[in-house]
C-alpha cells in the first residue's frame, strides 16, 4: 500500500499510546515461563508481539483474553511442549533472539525461522556465547533458520558483550535463568534494561562497566502487569510536533524508563521544548506524561556512548536534525545496517530523493542542504521505523508525499495513522 501524505498545518491534543514493544515481548515471554496466571495490561498491539505470543501458543501457552487485558496461562519451570513445527518468528529480532535464549534451556529441539529481512540478521552474535554454555544450535551460516537442541549439561558462563545488544544480553539472561549457578553478563555500552528491571536482577555497576547476574533465583513469578506506552512510537509524534507551528502535544503514560529515553535528552540539548513527568512505576519499571512544543532545534555532536540508547530513534532523529541549523552527522552507528533493513543506505536513499547532500560512510553518514521542491516518492524499505520517518518528513513539506509499502508500520504500530489523524490539523 502506497501511502500519500498531506502537509500538516500544525499538531495539537493528548493520546495514549499502546503498550511498549519491548516491554510486550518481555511480558508476555516471562508470563509464559511462571507458574501460575498472569494479566498483561496495555500489550503492545504491534505483529512483532504478536509473532512471540503465536510462538508461545505453539510451545503450550494458553491465552485469554479479559477486558481488553491479556491472561497468560503460565506454564512453569520447564513446563513447555515441544512445537510440531519450526516456529516463525517474521520480522522479529527481539523474538527469535529472546526466544533462542529460552529454548537452548529446554528439553527438546526447536527449529526458529523467520522472513526474509529477519533470515538475513545476524545470529551469530547469540550463537557463540550460548554454545559457550554448551547449547548446540545448528544455523543457516549464522542466520536463521536456528536448530536449537536440548543438552543435558548447560553451564554458566561470565560474558563480556562484544556488542552492545541487548537482545543478546537478554538471551544469555534467559538461558542463565535455568541454572543453579550464576550466569554474569557484562556491558560495557549501556543498552535498554528492560529484562534487569522485570527480572528484579541487582545489577551492579564498576567504573564503565555494567554487571549483570542471573541464576534460578531469578526464574519469573506470574503477577499482573501494565505495559507503558510505546517511547519508540511516541518519537514520530514528538518530532513532527516539534517541527510543526505552534503546536503541542501530550503524551499520556509512556515508558520513560532512562535508556529509552536517551533521545528526548538529545533533542533537549538539541533545543526542544520537552518536559518529561514520573507518574509511577510498573514491575520497575517507570512511566510518565511527556509535554512537546513546537521549537527551533540546533544540530549537536552525538556521543558515540548513547548510540546503543537511541539506536531504533536514529531515523525519526535524522528528520528533527534535517531542519535543525547545521549539519546532522550521525557516527558510530555500524548496527543501523543489520536492522530491519541497513538503515543507513534507507535513510540516504529517501534523503537523496529528498535532493539533500548526503555522505554516506560505513557506520554513519551526513546531512545537510535544502529540500527541493516537488512531489516525491520516499521508500519504507519494508521497515516500519523507516516508514513511519519519512512519513513525518513527507507531513512537514509543501509538496504531496508517498511512502511506499507503507503497511509495514504495523510491525510496531498499526494504527499510527489513526493516531496522526487524531492530532493532526491539515487544514
Ligand atoms: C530490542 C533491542 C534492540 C532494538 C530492538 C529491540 C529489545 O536491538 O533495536 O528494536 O527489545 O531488546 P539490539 O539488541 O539488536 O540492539
Amino acid at each position: 500500500m502506497n501511502q500519500e501524505f498531506l502537509k500538516i498545518k500544525n499538531i495539537s491534543g493528548e493520546f495514549e499510546l499502546p503498550g511498549d514493544k519491548s516491554i510486550s515481548h518481555r511480558a508476555l515471554i516471562f508470563s509464559a515461563m511462571a507458574d501460575g496466571k498472569s494479566t498483561i495490561k496495555n500489550l503492545a498491539d504491534s505483529v512483532d508481539v504478536k509473532t512471540t505470543a503465536e510462538c508461545l501458543k505453539n510451545i503450550g501457552v494458553k491465552f485469554e483474553s479479559d477486558s481488553g487485558n491479556l491472561i497468560v496461562h503460565g506454564v512453569g519451570f520447564k513446563g513447555f511442549n515441544k512445537p510440531d513445527e519450526a516456529l516463525y518468528c517474521g520480522n522479529s529480532g527481539t523474538t527469535a533472539r529472546l526466544l533462542s535464549g529460552l529454548f537452548a534451556a529446554q528439553d527438546f529441539s526447536t527449529i526458529l525461522k523467520g522472513d526474509e529481512s529477519l533470515s538475513k540478521r545476524p545470529m551469530k552474535r547469540i550463537i557463540e556465547p550460548l554454545e559457550m554454555m554448551g547449547c548446540k544450535i545448528e544455523s543457516n551460516s549464522g542466520t536463521l533458520p536456528l536448530k536449537i537442541k536440548p543438552v543435558d549439561n548447560l553451564k554458566s558462563i561470565n560474558y563480556e558483550l562484544p556488542v552492545a545488544s541487548a537482545q543478546v544480553k537478554s538471551a544469555i539472561l534467559l538461558a542463565g535463568l535455568h541454572l543453579n549457578e550464576i550466569t554474569t553478563v557484562i556491558e560495557l555500552k549501556e543498552t535498554r534494561d528492560h529484562t534487569e528491571r522485570m527480572l528484579n536482577l541487582t545489577v551492579e555497576k564498576y567504573s564503565d562497566k555494567i554487571i549483570i547476574p542471573v541464576s534460578k533465583k531469578n526464574y519469573p513469578e506470574h503477577g499482573e502487569f501494565f505495559v507503558p506506552g510505546d517511547i519508540s512510537s511516541a518519537a514520530y509524534f514528538i518530532v513532527l510536533t516539534l517541527l510543526s507551528k505552534n503546536s503541542s502535544l501530550v503524551l499520556k503514560n509512556v515508558s520513560i524508563n532512562k535508556t529509552r529515553t536517551a533521545y528526548l535528552y538529545l533533542l533537549k540539548q538539541m533545543g526542544a521544548d520537552i518536559s518529561i513527568i514520573q507518574k509511577g512505576n510498573s514491575y520497575n519499571e517507570p512511566l510518565g506524561d511527556v509535554i512537546v512544543k513546537s521549537s527551533g532545534l540546533k544540530n549537536i555532536e552525538i556521543d558515540s556512548a548513547i548510540i546503543p540508547l537511541i539506536i531504533d530513534e536514529i531515523p525519526i532523529l535524522t528528520i528533527a536534525g534535517i531542519f535543525a541549523e547545521g549539519e546532522f552527522v550521525i557516527r558510530n552507528a555500524k548496527e543501523l545496517r543489520i536492522k530491519e533493513s541497513d538503515r543507513i543506505n534507507s535513510i540516504c536513499v529517501n534523503l537523496k530523493t529528498a535532493g539533500l547532500n548526503i555522505e554516506e560512510f560505513d557506520d554513519g553518514f551526513s546531512v545537510n542542504g535544502n529540500i527541493e521542491k516537488g512531489s516525491k516518492i520516499f521508500k519504507s524499505f519494508n521497515d516500519h521505523r523507516i516508514a513511519m520517518s519519512f512519513a513525518v518528513l513527507s507531513s512537514l513539506i509543501d509538496d504531496d508525499c508517498v511512502v511506499e509499502n507503507f503497511e509495514c508500520v504495523s510491525i510496531s504500530n498499526p494504527k499510527f495513522l489513526e493516531q496522526l489523524k487524531s492530532v493532526a490539523d491539515f487544514s
